[in-house]
């Protein structure tokens, strides 16, 4: 008797069948009056970056209630502006000059909508990139030919291309979750035929962001990136200049530790190594440790449930001792963590959710390696394979040209710290590229 396993419906979990992990409408650029200091002032950050006077200007800022904030799209605006403005706040004298305690207002309702969306008070991957982009022409496609930013630190096109071009891949969610989903439901049916159409569907999705990624190099700089765009994305996780964490005034005595943004937290990558049952061990070298990655969660949030309660804040932006407890920082990082499995925390909280059902939904590898699959069904598998391993392939060019190179040039302390980390990077994502190819159900297995 076949066992039928559930494959999970996407738009339950936020996904738009158009744009994957995106919000399925463009991103607000302005919320209600009541929020107005807070669209204004992220609209004058490079301007403020520029003379100096970032914290003078932030500090006017009232402390604002979170009540007036109604539909998700306003909480995701408003979590990637305080993200921004609490960034900015934070690293706006350099890399090695950090305010230690951010102010009230924007710490208490930076926890608060971060709580509302199940993330936490850090810069993500979401705040930069999947809230942070509209259409030029809303009637066009969402792609780098049609595609905006709608705020920047430094007001620069660098920061503005590296943000868009992401989003573009992104933007490629749509057809990739779906072809996951269909191809699941192939399984169910026992269907090999279709479940070759639909892994030919995710390996062309995969080749298309692989020549966006590559893009890269045509708008951002690398010296610009490094120099100038990297170091607002920095945490407070195993970083020497903020060994104890941040202070978030008015919501804990405590610092709390994050590490920095990532694509990394991308849901879209994890789906599709999950669809073809990639798995992605402890590493030695743990990248966050040593780069301003992130940080460890506590075992509940390393392996998320799709069924797991998670607790909101109250939206006037009160904490009781159990959302400070889910807030604090957790036990050190050490070489037994996954990376893979620690950025969930940093996804919101639905797609997290998705990601563990996906894990529990019908195995296209073993379909195809079953005597139910085919030698076209398993030609498509291992066609997706190597386009995702070839997409880790152009972007650890990209990390090597952006980040390793870069601060190999660096010799101050905190230039040797990011050196470190920017080298040390480097066996990680190999080892992520050759667990990918594992997955081959017909070519020999690379050696590690
Ligand atoms: C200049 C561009 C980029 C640089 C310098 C860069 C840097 C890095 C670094 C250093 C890591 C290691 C872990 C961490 O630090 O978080 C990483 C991981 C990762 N990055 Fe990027 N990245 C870039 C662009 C992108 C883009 C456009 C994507 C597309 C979504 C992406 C997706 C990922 C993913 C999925 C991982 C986890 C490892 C993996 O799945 O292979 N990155 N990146």
């Amino acid at each position: 008797m076949v066992h039928i396993k559930s494959v999970p419906i996407p738009e339950d979990y936020d996904i738009s069948k158009r744009r994957g992990f995106l919000p399925d409408q463009d991103p607000l650029q302005n919320l209600s009056s009541y929020y107005a200091s807070w669209d204004a002032a992220v609209k004058q950050l490079p301007s403020y970056l520029l003379a100096g006077c970032t914290r003078k200007q932030l500090d006017r800022i009232p402390l604002l209630s979170t009540d007036q904030l109604t539909t998700e799209a306003e909480f995701q605006r408003a979590y990637s502006v305080l993200c921004m403005l609490s960034h900015a706040y934070v690293w706006c004298d350099g890399e090695t000059s950090p305010c230690k305690v951010l102010p009230a207002n924007l710490a208490v309702p930076w926890a608060a909508v971060s709580a509302h969306l199940g993330g936490k008070p850090i810069l993500t991957h979401s705040a930069v990139v999947m809230y942070n982009w509209h259409l030029i022409d809303s009637e066009g496609p969402a792609d780098l030919t049609n595609l905006a930013v709608n705020h920047t630190f430094n007001g620069c096109n660098d920061e503005a291309w590296f943000y868009l071009v992401t989003v573009a891949i992104e933007a490629l969610g749509g057809p990739t979750v779906q072809a996951i989903v269909n191809g699941m439901h192939a399984v169910n049916e026992l269907d090999a035929e279709k479940v070759a159409a639909h892994m030919h569907v995710l390996a062309d999705s995969i080749e298309s962001m692989t020549n966006i990624i590559l893009r890269m190099f045509e708008k951002c700089d690398a010296t610009v990136y490094y120099r100038d765009i990297r170091p607002f994305f920095g945490g407070w996780r195993g970083n020497p200049v903020l060994p104890n964490g941040l202070v978030y005034e008015g919501v804990s005595d405590i610092p709390f530790e994050y590490a920095g943004g990532s694509a990394g937290q991308s849901s879209l990558l994890q789906a599709i190594d999950i669809a073809l049952g990639i798995h992605h061990s402890p590493t030695n070298v743990c990248p966050m440790q040593e780069a301003t990655v992130l940080d460890t969660p506590s075992a509940s949030e390393s392996e998320p449930d799709a069924d797991a309660e998670d607790t909101d804040t109250d939206l006037d932006g009160n904490m009781n001792e159990e959302h400070l407890a889910k807030l604090r920082h957790t036990p050190a990082v050490d070489a037994e963590c996954s990376y893979m499995s620690t950025v969930r925390a940093y996804m919101p909280r639905k797609h997290r959710h998705f990601l563990s059902a996906l894990g529990k939904a019908p195995s296209l590898h073993d379909f195809v390696k079953s005597p139910h699959g085919s030698d076209e069904a398993r030609a498509a598998f291992d066609r997706a394979v190597l386009a995702l391993s070839q997409f880790r392939t152009k972007h650890i060019q990209l990390v090597s040209t952006y980040i390793v190179i870069p601060a190999s040039k660096k010799s101050s302390t905190i230039a040797s710290y990011r050196g470190t980390g920017g080298s040390s990077i480097m066996p990680f994502l190999k080892q992520v590229r050759t667990e990918t190819l594992t997955q081959l159900t017909q070519c020999p297995h690379p050696r590690p």
